[in-house]
C-alpha cells in the first residue's frame, strides 16, 4: 500500500532547470501538485510566468499557475539570462499555454492553500524566496501550518553568482533571511550537493533517446545550459540544481542531511547573499534548517530519467 501523495506547491523562476524540476514533479505519483507559483529570478516575472504555462502545457497538466512577486523585497532585481537565455526557456517549438495564469496573486494562493490544509503542504521553492517571505509576513501563522519548505538555494561552501552567494539567495537575501528565521520546517538543497549532479552529454543523450517530447525538450534545454557551464565552470554539463530539490522531496534518502544553523547575509558587500552554515555547531545556535551535505548522484539521475520517460 503506497503512502498518500504529498500535497505540494511548486514555487520558482523558470528557468531551464526549474522546468526540468517541474516536469519531474508533475510526472511523480508521490506528489500531488496543488498549484504552481512564479517569482522573479532567472528572467523577469512576465517570462517566468509565461514559462510556467509552457511547462505545464508540455506535461499536459491542468494545475493552476499564479504570478507572484516581480522584484526582491528590498534590493534591486537580479536576472540570469546569460545562463537561461533571454526567454528563460531556450528550446524550440514550445507551445504557448492555452491557459492564462490564474488571477489570484501567488502569495495569496500560498496562504489560502496552506490554511486549507494545515500540516499537509510542502512548498518546493526553486527560485528567490520572495513569495514565501511575503506569505509569512501577510500570514504569520503560516510557518506553523506548513509541512515544510524545501529550497534549492544557498551553499555550505562556494557561491555561483558571486564567490560567496548562490543566485537564489543573492536575488533576495532579505526574503531568505525571513524564511530561515521563521521557524518553518526547512530543508536546504545547496550548491554543495547540486554541483555534483551534472547533465553530462551522455545524460542529455539518454533524455533525447527517451523519444518523447518531454525528453527532447529537456535535452534541448540542458544542451543550452551545458555550453554555459562548460565556459563558466569547465564542467561537461549544467548542474541539475532544481530537479535535485524536487527529488529531495520524493526520495529524501538519496541525500544526506545535517541539522544546523544557517545565517543569511543581508549586508551589502562581498558576502551579501551568503548562507553561512554552521556545519560543526561551533556557534551553539539552535539549528534552523536541515541542510543536504551529500547526494547519490547516479541514483538521482536514474530516477529523474525514469520519471521523464513517463511524460508525453
Ligand atoms: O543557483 C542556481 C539556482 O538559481 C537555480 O534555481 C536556478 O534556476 C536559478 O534560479
Ligand atoms: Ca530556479
Amino acid at each position: 500500500m503506497s503512502a498518500p501523495a504529498l500535497s505540494v506547491i511548486l514555487d520558482g523562476d523558470p528557468g531551464l532547470d526549474d522546468a526540468v524540476a517541474w516536469l519531474l514533479a508533475l510526472a511523480s505519483p508521490e506528489l500531488d501538485v496543488l498549484a504552481v507559483t512564479t517569482v522573479h529570478g532567472n528572467v523577469p516575472l512576465n517570462l517566468t510566468t509565461r514559462n510556467a504555462g509552457v511547462v505545464l502545457a508540455l506535461a499536459k497538466s491542468t494545475v493552476p499557475y499564479h504570478a507572484g512577486a516581480d522584484r526582491p523585497l528590498l534590493r534591486a532585481g537580479l536576472t540570469a539570462a546569460s545562463v537561461h537565455g533571454d526567454t528563460g526557456l531556450p528550446a524550440g517549438g514550445l507551445s504557448e499555454s492555452t491557459r492564462p495564469p490564474a488571477p489570484e496573486h501567488a502569495v495569496q494562493t500560498l496562504i489560502s492553500v496552506v490554511r486549507a490544509r494545515p500540516g499537509e503542504v510542502t512548498v518546493i521553492a526553486t527560485g528567490p524566496l520572495t513569495n514565501v517571505a511575503l506569505a509569512f509576513r501577510l500570514a504569520p501563522e503560516l510557518p506553523g501550518l506548513l509541512r515544510e519548505v524545501v529550497w534549492m538555494g544557498g551553499s555550505t561552501a562556494q557561491g555561483n553568482r558571486t564567490p560567496a552567494a548562490e543566485f537564489n539567495a543573492l536575488a533576495d537575501p532579505h526574503a531568505a533571511r525571513i524564511v530561515f528565521e521563521s521557524g518553518v520546517p526547512l530543508r536546504m538543497v545547496g550548491l554543495n550537493v547540486t554541483m555534483q549532479c551534472i547533465a553530462t552529454p551522455e545524460r542529455v543523450q539518454a533524455l533525447r533517446d527517451l523519444g518523447n517530447r518531454a525528453g527532447a525538450v529537456s535535452a534541448e534545454l540542458l544542451t543550452f545550459y551545458a555550453g554555459v557551464y562548460r565556459e563558466k565552470y569547465g564542467l561537461s554539463g549544467g548542474a541539475l540544481h532544481d530537479p535535485l530539490a524536487v527529488a529531495a522531496v520524493i526520495w529524501p534518502e538519496l541525500l544526506t542531511w545535517a541539522e544546523m544553523d544557517v545565517q543569511v547575509e543581508v549586508q551589502d558587500g562581498a558576502n551579501v547573499g551568503r548562507t553561512t552554515c554552521d556545519l560543526y555547531g561551533v556557534t551553539h545556535r539552535a539549528a534552523n534548517a536541515r541542510v543536504a551535505v551529500g547526494v547519490d548522484d547516479p541514483a538521482f539521475f536514474a530516477r529523474l530519467l525514469e520519471r521523464i520517460a513517463t511524460l508525453p
